[in-house]
């Protein structure tokens, strides 16, 4: 099936979320656009986001594996949603939906409060730009507009510098790691870490498994207030194996 089969399959599943009030919300600076349709579903059940979710590994896996919580997956790239949408359909994975948009949007689709726990998968790490990172302070106070007092924040990923660069930015702000791994393949299986860990592999993992690399994950609870955070100010050695140049290619320029 080809993208744009997909894409027009996508517009028939009731799983699917693709608001059009994008340009909107950037000309006139902001306002809440919460997806009522969306909430309805999610009734009186947990919440939960995967952010950059690709093909939504974890939100199809983890929505089989707990009936109590619906798992949100956040992307802009509609044709690796497809997969887990479908997948979702297909499996009668009913406590699950798929959210298509720009993250930097995210806050004005979930209403105060209204958010358990975000599992971020393999984001691109953004080694040029702090503010395009999914774990920077400019993220996290997009989140506190709709987490939960408590929230819990899981990061996955290969990169060490996100990595370094999400422990830092914990430092420079008084929070403590729930638990973190910088090599979770390498450790004997530890009970403060969630089993899902092993349990899913996303499509980037297997590449990135695929080449040596170590998976590290890190958890804490995310800040409220959030407001008075600090970005961190510390050099964090780039990652080698990742074109410098080519993370200024931000994904958003390709919708695919
Ligand atoms: C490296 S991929 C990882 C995908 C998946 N989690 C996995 O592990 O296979 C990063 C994903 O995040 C999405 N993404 C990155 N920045 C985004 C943003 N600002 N808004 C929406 N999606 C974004 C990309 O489209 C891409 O699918």
């Amino acid at each position: 099936m080809n993208k744009l089969e997909k894409f027009a399959a996508m517009k028939t599943y009731e799983n699917v979320f693709e608001p059009k009030i994008e340009r909107t919300f950037y000309q006139e600076g902001g306002g809440k656009h919460v997806l009522e349709d969306l909430m309805a579903r999610v009734g009186e059940r947990r919440l939960c986001l995967e952010l950059g979710c690709g093909r939504g590994e974890y939100t199809v896996a983890l929505a089989r594996e707990d009936k109590t919580t619906f798992y949100v997956g956040v992307d802009i790239k509609g044709a690796r949603m497809y997969t887990g949408a479908t997948e979702a359909i297909e499996t009668g994975v009913e406590n699950c939906a798929f959210l298509r948009t720009r993250i930097e949007l995210i806050d004005v689709f979930f209403p105060e409060e209204s958010v358990d726990e975000v599992w971020i998968t393999f984001p691109d790490p953004q080694m040029s730009n702090a503010r395009k990172r999914l774990t920077s302070t400019y993220f996290m106070k997009r989140y506190a507009r709709f987490l939960k007092k408590g929230a819990r924040v899981h990061l996955k990923t290969d990169s060490n510098f996100l990595f370094t660069y999400t422990c830092e930015m914990l430092k420079a702000n008084g929070i403590e790691a729930l638990a973190k791994t910088s090599d979770l393949y390498g450790e004997e299986e530890r009970e403060d870490l969630p089993r899902s860990l092993r349990t899913i592999q996303t499509a980037y993992e297997k590449q990135w498994l695929s080449r040596g690399l170590t998976i590290k994950y890190l958890s804490f609870v995310a800040p409220v207030g959030a407001d008075a955070l600090e970005e961190p100010n510390v050099e964090i050695e780039l990652d080698a194996y990742r074109s410098y140049g080519k993370t200024q290619n931000s994904t958003l320029k390709k919708h695919a």
